[in-house]
């Protein structure tokens, strides 16, 4: 049997986030090939194949052209075992991918080095700021033309409010691009334009100080490299972990995930800099990732669109201790003990059944229908209560009204079961029943899958109305009065499914307006679960 701690400290569980393009899933790639778990980057995603071959779970989705989940990815590199929590992008985005970032203890941020910040990036950033979990960035597509370094680095800590340090720094881009100059090392990496997709072609390391540099990148990179180092050295922020750690500093790597340079350097650094599994708080107090028992929190509910199936899987992400399939569990919020069934984990291409897992790892179990996103379990004779996932910013609403109104029993049960799930968020009119339904969500994927579900397992026909709002807030101040709320023309008052007061515009600086006009209001944008 593995020792507890050593598999433990071992564990680096981390997000990639980034805008659809920018390169996050040739970087996961990349991190898979040199890991071993793959022999050429290609076989992940070719060409032939679906642009989510690695990442889907579920083969009736892929039939189906839609994916909704978030993949996680297992492998061992140097020493370290490492769990990457994809987050879908593109039209697949949802609330899930924003759950996925509450299982992770850190994140890359992948950049393309000629657009910068990106809108999805910058959503997904919001999330980790609110976790002050570490953020590092690795700026890609140096290979293409790219824009000023400094004006990169200026971008992120405009847009995004958190400051960086360059761990490297490239000489030129595009077909201009020479190489990273490590700050650490004082030492130059020279590109050279691998063989796409194997990690042959080792670049070459030089002194910063050799007489050799010069002829290697020219006059012009070396005299701007100088010039780039003075003004780096006296003017950029400092590395400092503890700032790393807090979710308050990124450190910056440039590189080319295509051409896999710079991968590895980063990755390198990037499994120095994280941690593993750290303590995580409950509402007993804060649980030790080594000393306590097992527990884990259900992050993630990945219904099956297979109507012959009504089965789910609960993804958990484990807190503490070790988790051996077939062990009885206690959950927390159903109050009972259970066995995990079929709980299964992700290796590189496969999905495989799990003897065992530690804290870090995250594990997908067959539901049958008993969890709820947020829910904790732990050890019979345990009892304590994970903090809860909170609820996202829809931004997109429509009304849903059903074709066949005589089946409004089935309606109403098949709408509140997959708002249970967290597909969906669904709201009322404020002070009116609920004849008026209006649907929020994430992604507008979301949308069709609510429709496809809802004829497809209960039987219910319904037609979407789309909504012009896009802006949602939820009211923090307990004794508010909605009543006496002065709003904006482009606003509507609703009240979620428990009866919360929520707030939705039209336009984000009508928000802005609405706190001017009701002093003391206060507006939270998450939801508390
Ligand atoms: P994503 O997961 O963030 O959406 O991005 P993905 O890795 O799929 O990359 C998007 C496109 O950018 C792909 O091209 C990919 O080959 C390219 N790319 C990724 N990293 C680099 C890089 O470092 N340099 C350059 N020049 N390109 C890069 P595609 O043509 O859309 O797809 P494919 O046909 O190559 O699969």
């Amino acid at each position: 049997m593995a020792d507890i701690t050593s598999e433990i400290k071992k564990r680096r569980t981390f997000a990639i986030i980034s805008h659809p393009d920018a390169g996050k899933t040739t970087l996961t790639e990349k991190f898979l090939l040199y890991g071993g778990a793959i022999n050429l980057a290609g076989s992940v995603k070719g060409k032939a194949t679906a642009r989510h071959a690695v990442s889907d779970w579920m083969e009736i989705e892929k039939e189906r052209g839609i994916s909704v989940t978030s993949s996680v990815l297992q492998f061992n590199y140097d020493g370290y075992c490492i769990n990457i929590l994809d987050t879908p992008g593109h039209q697949d985005f949802s609330e899930d991918t924003y759950r996925t970032l509450m299982a992770a203890d850190s994140a890359v941020m992948v950049i393309d080095a000629s657009k910068g910040v990106e809108a999805q990036t910058r959503k997904l950033f919001k999330v980790c700021v609110m976790r002050h979990i570490p953020i590092f960035t690795f700026i890609n597509k140096m290979d293409r033309d790219a824009n000023d370094t400094f004006e990169l680095l200026d971008d992120i800590e405009k847009e995004l409010g958190i400051a960086t340090c360059p761990i490297n720094w490239p000489i030129g881009s595009g077909k201009e691009f020479k190489g990273v100059y490590e700050r650490g090392s004082r030492k130059v990496t020279i590109f050279k334009d691998t063989e796409k997709g194997t990690k042959e072609g080792m670049a070459e390391e030089i002194s910063v100080d050799s007489p050799e540099l010069k002829e290697f990148v020219g006059e012009d990179h070396y005299g701007q490299l100088m010039d780039e180092i003075e003004l780096l050295d006296g003017a950029s922020a400092e590395f400092d972990q503890e700032l790393v750690d807090k979710g308050e500093l990124s450190p910056v790597f440039f590189g080319s995930a295509l051409t896999n340079f710079g991968v590895e350097i980063f990755l390198k650094h990037f499994l120095q800099m994280t941690t593993s599994p750290l303590p995580r708080v409950a509402d007993i107090g804060v649980i030790d990732p080594i000393k306590e028992d097992f527990s884990a929190f259900v992050f993630k509910i990945q219904a099956n669109m297979n109507k012959a199936h009504r089965d789910r899987i609960a993804f958990m992400r484990i807190c503490s201790g070790r988790f051996d399939a077939g062990m009885e569990v206690y959950h927390v919020q159903g109050d009972k003990k259970q066995r995990l069934s079929q709980p299964q984990q992700m290796m590189a291409q496969e999905r495989h059944v799990v003897d065992e897992a530690y804290a870090g790892d995250i594990i997908g179990v067959f539901d049958p229908g008993i969890y709820s996103i947020g829910d904790t379990i732990c050890m019979p004779g345990k009892k304590f209560c994970y903090e809860g996932i909170p609820t996202f910013a829809p931004e997109h609403f429509a009304r849903v009204r059903q074709v066949d109104t005589m089946k409004r029993k089935q309606f109403v049960k098949g709408i509140t079961q997959i708002a249970q799930e967290g597909a969906i968020q669904i709201f009322q009119e404020y002070n009116t029943g609920l004849e008026e339904i209006i649907v929020g969500v994430v992604g507008v994927l979301q949308f069709e899958v609510l429709k496809y579900r809802l004829e497809n397992e209960y039987n219910v026909e319904i037609r979407l109305e789309n909504l012009p709002y896009e802006h949602i807030r939820w009211i923090e101040n307990e004794d508010f009065d909605l009543n006496k709320l002065v709003g904006t023309s482009d606003m509507k008052k609703v009240k979620d499914m428990k009866g919360n007061p929520l707030l939705i515009w039209v336009n984000s600086w009508s928000i802005g307006m609405t706190l001017d006009r009701n002093p003391g209001l206060k507006l939270a944008e998450f939801g508390r679960q």
